[in-house]
């Protein structure tokens, strides 16, 4: 199974880039940031070439639940207490700027993306929460905006409160997205072309990949993760979350709006168009990337449990996960990639709501190139060197890489290589080698050096996914070793072994 919107939707096939070309523009990644920069720079006559790794659209973009909303949780109160009214006040409405102007762009320009206005909850079913809630809604309103309290949404349970934010919006991501690459000349857009490294050269900078370059006045790395590790050193000032989500035909009517729990686990609601039908979405089971355990088995099941135990006759059709960067303050990072590289800018940390986030991103970098100022730019900037205010965050970030790094070395593990069941892997004691070890058959078995190709941390074996997950920034790679996601540039080290 996989996301409904990669499987409802068909993207057309770009060329790979294969040789060396110059443009004003070069955007590295072809997620949501990424395109809708390419859109609204080509609105201005800027030209650009766009560059992917893999295939357009078929990473983070592919796996959202897609909701576009200023209501970010119950963060507000978050923002105000830690930032001021003011930095809480442009954080709100440069997401209900997003929400406005995406929904101009898919009027403007036709896109049939299933947009659809619905309100947006955080709702509680625990009496701890509620005077949070009230709270929230307080300071929302404080900020000039027209929240409401409910004591009664319209989910199929018992709920004790919620804030409402109205006329927030819902979309098919990839068909939106889709929709703005079709207004693009498919001659900048380059798929299968991974960026390998940026150099500046004289005035300019080389945006090289495995088989040719762009020379350009200026980048944007709109990559799920920053590319590059230094300057900028992103990976310090941010951790990644993994969290997965289910969809299913229930058969019957469904509830309106967009909902997501005030308390842990988060818990995730919203409906889609599915054919003349409604599908479900429900998302949750978030950890820490690399953070695996036995359970993790479990977390569609968990989902999909839950599912049936509000709707009976719910029929699973799919099942996704994703990755998410947070930063150590939970702002992105949107801007500068570094005051050591003028002309390059980046966008990262959207903390799951990227769809908001991607035009709020998009927005800024364009105006950036325009040379137009943003009322927005300065609460993202993305080289701020005010104290994190997160500190439990840095200390668990800290605290885990030093036992990654330090203890896991030493610590001899405790899995035998006999005991390893078929279909299952994990870092075992082979012949007096620490190996990180996937039996997928009696006779197909693969091994790799158990420590992330980033900076050495001791990875850990997701059994859900057959991948070897970095619990220190959040890098992956499949069970031969090849790399799924970055900070990490390259793949693991394989070993061959004979029994
Ligand atoms: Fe940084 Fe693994 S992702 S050490």
């Amino acid at each position: 199974m996989n996301s409904y919107w990669l499987e409802s939707t068909n993207t057309k096939d770009y060329s790979k880039l294969d040789n060396d070309i110059e443009t004003e523009v070069s955007i590295v990644g072809a997620g949501m940031v990424g395109v809708t920069l390419a859109y609204l720079l080509h609105q201005q006559g800027i030209k650009f070439v766009l560059l992917e790794k893999d295939k357009v659209l078929s990473s983070t973009t592919a796996n959202t639940t897609a909701k576009i909303t200023s209501q970010h949780g119950l963060f507000y109160s978050y923002l105000i207490q830690n930032f001021g009214k003011e930095f809480a006040q442009k954080y709100l409405y440069s997401h209900e700027n997003a929400i406005s102007s995406i929904e101009y762009i898919i009027k403007s320009q036709n896109i049939d993306c299933d947009f659809e206005k619905q309100d947006a909850y955080v709702y509680t079913c625990s009496e701890e929460k509620v005077q949070e809630i009230v709270t929230e809604t307080e300071m929302v309103k404080a900020l000039g905006f027209q929240a409401e309290f409910c004591n009664e949404v319209d989910l199929p349970f018992k709920t004790l409160g919620a804030i409402k934010f109205p006329n927030q919006a819902q979309f098919h991501p990839i068909k939106y997205a889709k929709g703005l690459l079709e207004k693009l000349p498919a001659d900048c857009i380059y798929e299968n072309s991974k960026v390998v490294d940026v150099k500046k050269e004289g005035q300019h900078y080389k945006t090289y990949t495995e088989n040719g370059s762009v020379k350009s006045k200026y980048v944007a790395i709109t990559t799920h993760y920053p590319i590059i590790d230094f300057p900028g050193v992103y990976f310090m000032k941010m951790y990644q979350d993994r969290s997965y989500v289910v969809a299913a035909d229930i058969k019957r009517d469904l509830f309106q709006g967009m909902y997501i729990s005030a308390e842990e686990p988060v818990t995730s609601f919203r409906t889609a168009k599915y054919g003349d039908k409604r599908l479900l979405l429900v998302s949750g089971s978030k950890h820490k990337s690399g953070d695996n355990n036995s359970k993790l088995d479990d977390n569609y099941k968990n989902i999909e449990n839950y599912i049936k135990m509000l709707y009976s006759k719910a029929n699973i059709l799919y099942r996704w996960n994703t990755q998410d960067c947070i930063t150590l303050d939970k702002v992105p990072y949107i801007g500068e990639y570094s005051k050591l590289m003028p002309n390059v800018f980046v966008a990262t940390g959207f903390k799951k709501w990227g769809m908001t986030t991607s035009y709020v991103a998009a927005k800024i970098i364009s105006d950036k190139i325009l040379g137009v100022d943003s009322v927005y730019e300065d609460i993202y900037s993305s080289t701020r060197v005010e104290p994190i205010k997160n500190i439990k965050e840095i200390g668990n970030m800290l605290k885990q890489t030093a036992h990654s790094l330090v203890l896991n070395k030493i610590t001899p593990p405790i899995i035998k290589y006999e005991d390893l069941k078929i279909g299952t892997g994990g870092v075992v004691n082979y012949k007096g080698m620490k190996l990180g070890i996937y039996k997928k058959s009696e006779d197909e078995v693969y091994a790799v050096k158990p420590y992330c190709a980033h900076l050495g941390c001791e990875l850990s074996w997701n059994n859900l996914e057959k991948t070897w997950d970095c619990p220190c920034h959040g890098s992956r790679y499949d069970y031969e070793g090849n790399l799924l996601n970055e900070p990490s540039k390259k793949n693991l080290e394989k070993v061959k072994i004979e029994e």
